[in-house]
């Protein structure tokens, strides 16, 4: 089916300078947490994007010189010549499917505490570095030689990136994440010199960068420049009159304007904190200033929105990088007109935590996502079935709707029995928490999904005894029945459970979903888990009223969330909410009326009047089906029982990625010889080693 009619400006080219971008789609720089650990599986990640239609793939950020790296995270690296094979790699797969292969040169400078290379980092000014993790390092103030070598290292930077083959090099001065946003704003720069004061002055870098760049390869590469028109500082910092003034000095300089909001904290909200599109108030207008073709990126996955984005003369590139990770085939789909097959990021940010724990990039949505090269695994393809034998999954939510459908499209037939009257599980549930409606995407897709799967048979409102699984007969069955919050306290903290009276109202983060709530005026939230859940019903149960203690024993609010960029919002929106953030405290016992939180350094107690505790700490797998079909084993033989598998919460809990990742895997794995037992799952590159 070709595009919907409303639908095909997005797929006429767009010239960029001396190149042409055969569509509208463009997936701007995203880190990935491979970097130049993990080159090939890299490359193939970039590739498969290429294959799924993107017309122009970046990477992410890449260091250009050694005297500035950004350790600990692992981006690419562009130090010397021995760099340029696993970049031209890239290129070259991103080439194999007709795409653009761009680059985003990067000299972090004053945010990079250089650990690795231990040069002494430098910026405009003598400031601390700017790092999340308040690195006790100082940059030094640049003279005009740091000015002049690090000019010269930016074009040897750009020669060696035309030689690995890339059709775009970027100047990058946004996210407040590099030397040339710090000359621009005026919160780093208090220079007197010509690079310091006005605004001609702090552009005058940048114009610099610009024009070398463009005279070394602007007549084969095209030169985008990456700025930052807000930073939501006010006038403390960079804001979007004085962009635009930015801009309109430069305005037909670049080849493409690629504008974001800084820092990268507002630019890639959570969906819990920014709808799709919440950037568009900034973009509007600055294809105005410019002749030259305009990207922005709003978490886009709406085909209309996209469409009216052009149509109105906003955009002219539709800029995407979570988009482009949960479906790196969105622009195929979309061109196919198959709007069901998309697979819509639901805005969870776990993709950004790869970078933040120096671990492969892993999406919720897409639990391909770096494994193209590891395990061979792709987004769109999967292996045919290579036995007749049935598969029972028992349990849909995440784990088991992504078996069921992977296991479906290899072929197999599949029943899916589900206890509960619709299909999501957790995300189901979850879903309908503040903040997280976007969640229940994880569902739609796959239910969608199902509906193209005659060979997959659902059945709701089917809880399963062990006998029955038996009376089904299917020589394979996977327990996907998911995980239930403890009551008893167990946790992070505690290992053991704490002294609990048993008339103490006592709840679960289950409770507040399934809204089994007694009256409550005053609540403690305790908070042993440290993800986004504490905080959710902290949230939740303010808004209904409720006078909330927040305690955790950590120093912060959901302090996992900072690797997914959000606990600066969470935090202030439970303080905006009247909840009381208790930090530090470990609950240690709880009695009818009141609870009691230690110092979790001084083991110091006091009592908190409250009507009721909701311990938000670690869960457990759901119900007795497992133990009774073990239990049953005797008769599997008789019943054609080959093999009966637990996958996701309900062989560990973990987050909702790795429930659909355990069910992939499931499909992935099912009748494939076992490896050898030296012989590792998944590939992955050795240093090479030098005398
Ligand atoms: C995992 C991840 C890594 C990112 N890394 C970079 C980067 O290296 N350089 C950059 O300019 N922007 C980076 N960004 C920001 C994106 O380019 C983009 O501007 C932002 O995510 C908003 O677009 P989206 O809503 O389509 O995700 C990153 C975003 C994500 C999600
Ligand atoms: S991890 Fe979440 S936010 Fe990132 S791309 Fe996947 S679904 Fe979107």
């Amino acid at each position: 089916m070709p595009p919907h009619p409303s639908h095909a400006i997005l797929f006429e080219p767009v010239r960029i300078g001396p190149v042409t971008a055969r569509n509208r789609f463009y997936q701007v720089p995203h880190c990935n947490g491979m970097g130049y650990r993990d080159p090939s599986a890299l490359a193939e990640m970039r590739g498969v994007k290429a294959e799924g239609g993107w017309a122009v793939v970046c990477t992410e950020q890449v260091e250009l010189h050694y005297s500035s790296d950004i350790t600990p995270f692992i981006e690419l690296r562009l130090w010397d010549d021995r760099d340029i094979p696993a970049l031209a790699k890239m290129a070259e797969k991103i080439h194999q499917h007709g795409a653009l292969a761009g680059i985003e040169l990067a000299y972090n400078g004053m945010n990079g505490p250089n650990l690795y290379s231990r040069e002494v980092p430098m910026g405009p000014a003598p400031l601390p570095v700017a790092t999340f993790t308040y690195d006790p390092v100082q940059a030094r103030r640049m003279d005009k030689t740091d000015i002049a070598n690090l000019r010269k290292w930016h074009l040897a930077a750009v020669k060696r990136a035309k030689r690995a083959g890339f059709d775009l090099i970027y100047v990058y001065a946004a996210h407040a994440l590099g030397f040339l946003h710090h000359f621009l704003s005026r919160r780093y720069n208090d220079r007197t010199d010509e690079y310091g004061g006005s605004l001609e002055n702090r552009i005058r870098l940048m114009r610099e960068i610009v024009e070398e760049t463009k005279d070394a390869v602007g007549d084969t590469c095209a030169v985008p420049l990456r700025i930052s028109v807000d930073e939501l500082l006010g006038e403390g910092g960079l804001y979007r009159e004085e962009v635009e003034d930015m801009i309109g000095l430069m305005a037909d300089l670049p080849d493409l304007w690629d504008v974001t909001l800084a820092g990268w904290e507002n630019d890639s909200r959570t969906s819990r904190f920014a709808e799709e599109g919440a950037q568009e108030p900034f973009i509007l207008g600055i294809k105005r200033l410019t002749t030259k073709p305009v990207v922005g990126v709003g978490r886009y996955t709406s085909v209309d929105r996209m469409a009216s984005l052009v149509r109105k003369g906003v955009l002219d590139l539709i800029g995407a990088a979570r988009p482009s990770i949960a479906d790196p085939f969105l622009p195929r789909k979309l061109e196919e007109g198959r709007l069901d097959d998309i697979r819509e990021c639901i805005g969870c940010n776990i993709c950004v935590s790869g970078d933040f724990t120096q671990s492969p990039l892993r999406c919720t949505q897409n639990p391909t996502m770096g494994e193209e090269w590891r395990r061979g695994w792709h987004p769109e393809r999967i292996r045919p079935k290579t036995s007749e034998k049935k598969v029972l999954v028992i349990g849909a939510g995440p784990a088991g709707l992504e078996a069921a459908h992977a296991l479906g499209k290899r072929g197999y037939d599949v029943a899916l029995a589900e206890a509960g009257k619709e299909l999501g599980g957790r995300v189901a549930r979850e879903a309908k928490l503040p903040g997280l409606a976007a969640w229940i995407r994880v569902r739609d897709y796959r239910a969608l999904q199902l509906n193209q799967l005659p060979n997959v048979e659902t059945y709701l409102a089917s809880r399963l005894s062990a006998e029955e699984v038996l009376e089904f007969g299917f020589p394979r069955v996977v327990l996907a029945t998911g995980a239930l919050w403890r009551r008893d306290a167990v946790g992070h903290a505690h290992t053991m459970p704490i002294p609990i009276a048993p008339d103490a109202v006592v709840l679960t983060p289950d409770d507040v979903m399934d809204g089994r709530l007694p009256p409550l005026k005053r609540v403690l939230v305790w908070d042993d888990e440290h993800y986004y859940m504490g905080g959710v019903v902290a949230e939740a149960l303010a808004a209904k009223g409720c006078a909330v203690v927040y305690a955790t024993p950590a120093s912060e609010a959901s302090t996992w969330t900072r690797n997914t960029m959000e606990q600066h919002f969470i935090q202030k929106r439970l303080l905006e909410a009247g909840v009381k953030i208790e930090s530090f405290k470990t609950l240690t016992a709880i009695a009818p009326g009141h609870a009691t939180l230690a110092c979790v350094f001084t083991g110091r107690e006091e009592m908190l009047a409250v009507d009721a505790v909701v311990l938000v700490t670690a869960r457990l797998p759901t119900g007795t089906l497992h133990a009774d079909l073990l239990a049953l084993e005797g008769s599997f033989a008789d019943a054609g029982i080959e093999q009966v598998t637990a996958i996701g919460d309900a062989l560990a809990p973990a987050t909702i990625a790795h429930a659909v990742y355990a069910g992939r895997r499931y499909a992935e794995e099912l009748d494939e010889p076992a490896p050898a037992e030296d012989v590792m799952p998944f590939r992955r590159e050795i240093a090479e080693l030098l005398d």
